[in-house]
């Protein structure tokens, strides 16, 4: 078959391995062709794509970013969008597409299926919030790499005798800031499940300097809501998916934090650092298996459906289940946050 492959929305770790994957078995066990669109959807609407080989995509597995670019492109708010993309699919000759994407991503993979389009998906990002799937590649890297951050703050809270708020990534689920945050050992883990308490958050800082610990680490996941002003926004720019860019949460609570509680606070975002660098060996390997059920799945014709983790297992669900609803956390990880707090 001829099968074209496009990575979608904010990249993350382990892309490269769902893509090497993808290309391998189906070279190799079926005879395929491929080429990648460049830039997500934005490629297919250009028809902007280059041929995908054993050779160009050997060792691409080992890296992170994707080596087909990324962009937000909604080609549902695109005039004569739908056209185009069946009009550049069919002079392409394409006969699946695989594509790798969040639920934004997903949406129109959604959309092109229900008019005609040949395509399965492939679940990405690093919030780990896709439903339906107990695990995204990208996640565990960034996990890793706030951990990391989070073990250093420590030493330089406790020279300094200071608070530090960290903010983590996490638009409309807690994930990375539960995982880092619990395994870094921060003494506030703050989620946007929540809503944050800034009385319970001060209190439970003044246990840490009531009790010879004099400092105190605040993990807080970018999509937290303050009491008052609600999100924290780094610009009022909409992307074509109507989403806000959420950033500034960890200043602005270190400023309310300091205010109410008299402890010097600083606070440090961790931004895109999270979704940067070569992905975890877990990554690597979670992506080329999800690339490799991808390519079963294009040969089975399991349009419409994407690939997920069940368990051990990688299967398969409709994309419109996958991007119904954010997979959040839940009372069991409320739980696990709410029991290693010191008692306030
Ligand atoms: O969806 C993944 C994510 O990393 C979010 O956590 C974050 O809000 C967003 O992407 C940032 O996107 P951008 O790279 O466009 O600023």
């Amino acid at each position: 078959m001829r099968v074209a492959l496009l990575t979608g929305g904010g990249d993350c770790p382990g892309l490269n391995a769902v893509i090497y994957a993808a290309v391998r078995k189906g070279i190799n066990h079926y005879g395929d062709e491929f080429i990648g669109f460049l830039n997500g959807w934005r490629g297919v609407l250009e028809n902007d794509s280059v041929p995908l080989t054993l050779e160009n995509t050997d060792g691409i597995q080992l890296r992170g970013g994707t080596i087909l670019h990324s962009s937000r492109t909604n080609v549902k708010k695109i005039p004569g969008g739908l056209d185009k993309a069946q009009e550049v699919i069919k002079a392409n000759k394409i006969e699946a597409l695989i594509v790798l994407g969040g639920d934004d991503t997903q949406s129109v993979t959604q959309y092109l299926c229900e008019n005609g389009i040949q395509a399965v998906g492939v679940p990405k990002t690093i919030d780990n919030d896709i439903s339906g799937t107990d695990a995204t590649f990208g996640y565990d890297t960034a996990v890793s790499i706030a951990t990391e951050a989070v073990d250093r703050i420590h030493t330089t809270a406790d020279s300094h005798n200071r608070v530090i708020v960290i903010e983590v990534m996490g638009r409309d689920a807690g994930w990375i800031a539960y995982a880092s945050g619990v395994a870094g050992g921060a003494d506030v883990v703050l989620v946007p499940e929540k809503e944050i308490d800034i009385d319970h958050v001060c209190a439970l800082l003044k246990y840490n300097y009531d009790h010879g610990k004099h400092y105190g680490l605040v993990v807080v996941a970018e999509g937290c809501h303050l009491p008052e002003e609600g999100q924290v926004t780094g610009s009022q720019q909409v992307d074509s998916f109507g989403h806000v860019r959420l950033s500034g949460i960890g200043e602005a609570l270190a400023e309310l934090i300091e205010k109410k509680s008299g402890y010097e606070t600083r606070s440090v975002n961790l931004g895109h650092t999270q979704r940067g660098g070569v992905p975890t060996a877990y990554d690597r390997l979670l992506g080329q298996r999800y690339g490799l059920h991808a390519i079963d799945m294009v040969h089975q014709k399991k349009w419409g459906r994407i690939a997920v983790l069940r368990g051990v297992d990688i299967t398969d669900i409709p994309i419109k289940e996958a991007i119904a609803t954010n997979r959040r956390l839940d009372q069991r990880f409320f739980d696990v946050i709410h029991d290693l707090e010191a008692k306030v």
